[in-house]
């Protein structure tokens, strides 16, 4: 066998099994897409980022904790270079909280730490995600996606307190907020 016949012989080896490779990950795509109708993590929500202080739902006014005329207790943030506001979450313990979360920049996300909370903010696209929160405690809530040189400082907090004070800090119409003034 020749050295050129040996070398075509390896390259057709190595272009049926990435062959094989692709089709097998084409599969998985089409099965999952049309069998278990999976979708993309968050609902595609779209939000215009060069206007997201100016006017909607961002604006800084609306960030943070609110308790709607259903009841439901609804978390609004931003994430930009390298902060989110507001920095300091206030959510109930035992409470379902959705969370919406959207960032003017980079791509950020978030974690808050002893909890199933995880999300990816992108810029343009809102992230939403339910979660109810076991008990009252303090959690870090650090962003978990690289997004430039102060990543490592990127983080806010959250504040879990029982849910007959968050009640009536809510009933008394108070700001729901635990950012230090
Ligand atoms: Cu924001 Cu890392």
């Amino acid at each position: 066998m020749t050295v050129e016949a040996v070398a075509v012989a390896a390259e057709r080896r190595w272009g049926i099994v990435v062959a094989l490779v692709i089709a097998s990950l084409v599969l998985v795509m089409v099965i999952t897409g049309v069998h278990w109708a999976a979708m993309p993590p968050s609902r595609v929500e779209t939000v215009d980022p060069r206007t997201l202080h100016l006017k909607g739902e961002f604006v800084e006014a609306n960030l943070g904790t609110s308790v709607g005329a259903d009841g439901k207790v609804v978390v609004r943030l931003i994430a930009q270079q390298y902060s989110f506001q507001p920095a300091c979450l206030l959510v109930p313990a035992g409470i379902p909280v959705t969370f919406r979360g959207t960032s003017t920049d980079a791509v950020h996300g978030f974690v808050v730490a002893y909890t199933n909370a995880n999300v990816m903010l992108v810029p343009g696209f809102v992230a939403t995600f339910t979660t109810t929160f076991r008990k009252p405690g303090e959690h870090a809530m650090p962003c978990h996606e690289y997004c430039g040189s102060g990543h490592e400082g990127m983080w806010a907090r959250v504040q879990v307190i029982p849910a007959d004070e968050f009640r009536s800090r809510a009933g008394r119409g108070e700001r729901l907020t635990c950012v230090p003034r």
